[in-house]
């Protein structure tokens, strides 16, 4: 039987990392996690829970939640990733869930390029979408302040179809065909913090960037790191059509938008968390035991991205071109 804490946050991520790994350990038909005590579980957790309980159905093992507080259930049961802890597992398209309204909560599994179109899309619209009932002044058409809710749609957008296009372009190299994405996003009233994570069980990024020429040591901590400098890309000048080619900007425009937005992101792969990458805040943290894939966390205050956020950041890097199509 695995016990699931307190309290599942991405600060923790070690421990939340563990757990995944404590429950692909085991190898009874039924894998029992207790659940007494679980209060909350931020968007990382259930993004690893659901990975490692997908894996479970993939060895043809099961999972048992006991013991869940009827209000956590409440909200852990509608979730798409999660359902499938109560329900038959069956294969279908995603179908973004709902908690309350009044702090927005989305997760779900993303197998295909164009799942994670129609989830970048869904995800960014109803985030953008949810303005706190309590603020009222916002909810007054033409009030400003709702159009600075609403601004995080285009930005969120193009960190959600990123990620995801990384998770199942770059994630599905040397073996790793079947490898998936798993996406929740949640919006805290209090604070104003959008909080991100994308899990995948891909190749992770040493394997994607092993052969490439700026890689200062094999390790996954240089590997995480150089994925967030501006122009590296495993892929890059391959496509036929510009549009198709990546550019190696990806993940640096989340880096950015994160750091205009007063928030934060970090990444992790096999045995390395690097916080921070690539900016003066750099920490790179051990990650035992290790992800076989790539975990990303972002936070941002929402109300401090405007409209021009993203193509600010897009210009400090192509200042000649038009923005990429994968923008809305
Ligand atoms: N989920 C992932 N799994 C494995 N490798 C990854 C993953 N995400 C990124 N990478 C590696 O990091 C590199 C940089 O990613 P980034 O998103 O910045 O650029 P890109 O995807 O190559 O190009 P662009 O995002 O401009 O289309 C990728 O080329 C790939 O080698
Ligand atoms: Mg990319």
């Amino acid at each position: 039987m695995i016990s699931l804490p307190q309290v599942m946050l991405g600060e923790d991520l070690p421990a939340l990392v563990g757990i995944a790994t404590a429950i692909l350990d085991d190898y009874e038909c039924t894998v029992e996690c207790n659940a007494e005590q679980l209060i909350t579980a931020e968007p990382v957790a259930l993004c690893l829970l659901a990975a490692s309980f997908w894996q479970l159905e993939r060895r043809g093992q099961h999972a048992l939640i006991q013991g869940l507080r009827p209000e956590v259930r409440q909200n852990l049961e509608q979730l798409d990733v999660l359902a499938d802890w109560f329900r038959e597992q069956r294969e279908r398209a995603p179908d973004l869930s709902r908690d309350d309204s009044h702090s927005p909560l989305r997760a779900c599994r993303v197998a295909t390029l164009s799942q994670a179109e129609q989830v970048a899309n869904a995800l960014s619209h109803e985030i953008a979408a949810f303005v706190p009932g309590d603020d009222f002044h916002a909810l007054i058409q033409e009030d400003p302040t709702l159009v600075r809710y609403r601004a995080v749609e285009q930005p969120l957008y193009y960190v959600i179809a990123e990620l995801l296009d990384n998770a199942l372009n770059h994630g599905k190299v040397g073996g790793f065909i079947h490898a998936r994405a798993w996406i929740a996003a949640q919006y805290y009233r209090r604070g104003d913090l959008l909080r991100v994570a994308i899990v995948d069980d891909g190749c992770g990024f040493l394997r994607s960037l092993a052969s490439h020429s700026k890689l200062a040591t094999r390790s996954h901590e240089s590997a995480v790191s150089l994925a967030f400098r501006p122009f590296v890309s495993s892929h890059k000048d391959v496509g036929v059509f510009d549009d198709s080619v990546h550019q190696g900007l990806g993940l640096t425009v989340c880096r950015d938008l994160c750091l205009l937005a007063e928030g934060h992101i970090s990444a992790a792969s096999g045995t390395a968390w690097v916080t921070s990458p690539t900016t003066p805040l750099e920490a790179v943290k051990p990650l035992t035991p290790g992800h076989q894939g790539v975990i990303v966390m972002m936070d941002l205050h929402r109300r401090a991205i405007t409209s021009e956020s993203l193509a600010e950041i897009l210009r400090r890097y192509r200042p000649d071109e038009n923005l990429p199509a994968r923008l809305i």
